[in-house]
């Protein structure tokens, strides 16, 4: 009762246990987070049930550490917010279940929260600056959406993808090169050695809305050139693939996202997600930005990849709109953006 909210935030939807403290929606106090992707790796990608076992294992300590390092005790805190979908059901719940537990415990009020609106409001930490409307580019593992964002936790989806998310497209181009996982970050580094144009893609054609994205027609693209160099005894220069996959998805977003901020006049773009963390793809999005003077906001690496200070800052924005979730807050794993 400082005058200060000060929110704990949790966020266990996929491979990261994570807690942090956010202060006012801007301000981190704290930012926790254990990291599965180790033992994932020798399976080559997340294995749901381990994941949920994990979080179950890390998750108090996880938590406990965020306080500490804010220098708070549960009772000094204003609100629990918790990540209650889109994800994997499994670790969801121990999110969930958790962050109902210790708010009625320690009587404070529950804040369900979007992912992807997590994700989206990573941009505010270091932006505080950043206010709606504005067009929201969202890339990560399991999502690939272009919104207008309108108001706080208000979206219009303009485009999504039709198949794969733009990180599911890195991980299965790295697992069909010998990258292995986590495929995104392992394709951005080889891609620095590698020639952007050695390979041409052909851009898919997508049946749908004009902002749509499809990716699987690109990953197909990747094994045909795989095989046809197998069946041809070619050996395949890895960096030069990498690099123009890479290319190719860096040239359609920034694509899509300059024709949406046309044609809706929009100024400012800020981008979200793992992939957003892309050493291409930020570099391609800043001189698109600048060639056509929009701003551009994007968190640092940090902040793009799943983490517990998103889902503070998205939930102090909630907090001050009154949302308040019941003790029947339960997972929903396919939650769509814009849905409560
Ligand atoms: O946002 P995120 O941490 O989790 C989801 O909500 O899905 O995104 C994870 C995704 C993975 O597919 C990972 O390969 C990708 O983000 N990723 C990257 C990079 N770092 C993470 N993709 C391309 N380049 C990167 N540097
Ligand atoms: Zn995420």
């Amino acid at each position: 009762m400082d005058g200060h909210i000060d929110i704990l935030a949790i966020e266990s939807s996929c491979d990261e246990t994570a807690a942090a403290v956010v202060r006012d929606g801007y301000t981190v106090l704290s930012n926790v987070i254990y990291s599965q992707i180790d033992m994932h790796t020798v399976y080559g990608g997340v294995v749901p049930e381990l994941a949920s076992r994990a979080h179950i294992e890390k998750i108090n300590y996880v938590i406990q550490k965020a306080l500490d390092d804010a220098g708070m005790q549960l009772k000094d805190t204003d609100a629990i917010a918790v990540t209650y979908g889109p994800g994997l059901v499994g670790a969801l719940l121990v999110g969930v279940a958790e962050a109902k537990a210790i708010a009625w415990a320690a009587k404070k009020p529950l804040i369900g929260v979007h992912h992807i609106e997590g994700h989206i409001s990573a941009n505010y930490i270091e932006h505080p600056d950043l206010v709606p409307p504005y067009l929201g580019l969202i890339v990560s593992g399991g999502h690939t959406h272009l919104v207008i964002v309108e108001d706080w936790a208000k979206f219009r989806i303009l485009g999504r993808t039709v198949d794969d998310a733009a990180g599911e497209a890195f991980d299965k181009v790295a697992r069909a090169i010998g990258l292995g996982y986590p495929g995104g970050p392992k394709i951005d580094k080889i891609s620095k050695e590698g020639n952007p144009n050695a390979v041409r893609f052909t851009k898919a054609k997508v049946n749908g809305s004009e902002y749509d994205f499809s990716f699987s027609g690109l990953k197909s693209a990747v094994l045909n050139y795989l095989n046809q160099a197998e069946m041809k005894h070619e050996e395949v220069n890895r960096a030069d693939l990498a690099a123009s996959f890479q290319k190719s998805v860096v040239d359609v977003i920034c694509e899509h996202t300059l024709k949406a901020a046309k044609d809706y006049g929009i100024k400012n773009v800020a981008v979200a997600g793992g992939v957003a963390s892309n050493s291409g793809l930020r570099e391609g999005l800043r001189q698109m930005c600048d060639a056509n003077g929009l701003r551009l906001f994007i968190p640092s690496p940090i902040y793009c990849t799943d983490n517990a200070v998103m889902i503070g800052a998205a939930a102090f924005h909630e907090y001050e709109a009154g949302t308040r979730s019941g003790w029947d807050l339960n997972a929903v794993p396919g939650l769509k953006l814009g849905e409560k």
